[in-house]
């Protein structure tokens, strides 16, 4: 039996207009993960158990652009496992999906792991990273490769799409609590509607991504300096870029809305947008409060990271 678990994460600045090239910062949530078990025994051939998709089936039962059975085949490709062993794959999973917290990128690299492990050949982080990113184009269509690279190296990010992957240092731990709307939107949705944008006015679309830049790289000094003050502010900057770029939502806003009245000192939706999760930075003590302000406003539930 093999076992390979991986965290959830969040953007803290910088989604979608990462997607064009520019820099965005990310850390995992080691609070919630996604875990994947083989074992010997199966009922027949490759079998795959995700009792949180109610999915109980053999993998030639999968279209072979199922996220699960591409990320499958990739191993035994990749391994050159041309008779793959019978097996269970046996995939849990406490990252809701569709919410923008990297679940689809969780469950890929934790069978990447497990999977190689089992057959004797533990694949590279690169390449966990490299076929992750593979099965993110399956969930998202033109992913950046910022869900995959956070989930796969679990340390913060300051993320360029395909330049290597650089860390930042915390000047000082800070407290994130993220508020899940519970309403799940497929980033792939939200990432083609920005697309249209871009498509219909590129010059207007790529000034709002250069703000984003702008703002990302000023994040990153905010929190290598300490200064959260500053870091709640351009949370809240973002957020008013991604409300036009129409990836918010009511819910989304509401829940933002409400943090800020309660003492955040910013927040913003986080990942992409239209349902899914919002953060908002809180001094460590006040966590609590504001996990209850939030559940009051409509957050389905809450969790606290705290980012060091
Ligand atoms: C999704 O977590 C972040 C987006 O920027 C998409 C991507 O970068 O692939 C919305």
């Amino acid at each position: 039996m093999n076992t390979a678990s991986a965290p959830g994460k969040v953007i803290l600045f910088g989604e979608h207009a990462v997607v064009y090239g520019r820099p965005a910062l990310a850390v995992p949530v080691t609070q919630l993960k996604a875990t994947a078990t083989i074992t010997k025994k199966s009922p027949r051939g490759i079998w795959i158990e995700a009792p949180n998709i109610n999915l109980s089936k053999d993998i030639s039962q999968l279209p072979p652009d199922h996220p699960l059975a591409a990320v499958i085949n990739s191993v035994f490709s990749a391994l050159g496992t041309s008779h793959p062993p019978a097996c269970t794959v046996y995939i849990q999973s406490t990252i809701p999906v569709a919410s923008g917290l990297g679940s689809g990128a969780a469950v890929s690299v934790a069978i990447l792991r497990a999977l190689s492990a089992f057959l004797g050949q533990p694949l590279s982080d690169e390449q966990v990273n490299e076929m992750a990113f593979e099965a993110e184009k399956i969930h998202h269509g033109i992913p950046s490769g910022i869900d995959n690279t956070v989930i796969t190296y679990c340390k913060p990010v300051y993320f360029i799409k395909g330049r290597p992957v650089k860390t930042f240092h915390v000047g000082a731990p800070f407290t994130i609590v993220i508020g899940d709307t519970g309403i799940s939107a497929p980033t792939k949705a939200s990432v083609r509607s920005v697309r249209k944008l871009w498509e219909a006015d590129k010059p207007r679309w790529e000034k709002v991504f250069d703000r984003v830049g702008e703002i990302v790289w000023n994040a990153r000094q905010a929190i290598e300096r300490g200064d959260l003050v500053d870091l709640g502010n351009l949370m809240n900057a973002n957020h008013a870029l991604l409300q036009r770029m129409t990836v918010s939502s009511p819910e989304l806003d509401r829940l933002v809305e409400a943090a800020r009245k309660s003492g955040a000192l910013g927040a913003k939706l986080s990942g992409g947008g239209r349902g899914g999760n919002m953060i908002a930075l809180v001094i460590k003590e006040n966590a609590p409060a504001m996990a209850e302000a939030l559940k009051s406003a409509g957050a389905r539930r809450t969790t606290v990271t705290q980012v060091e």
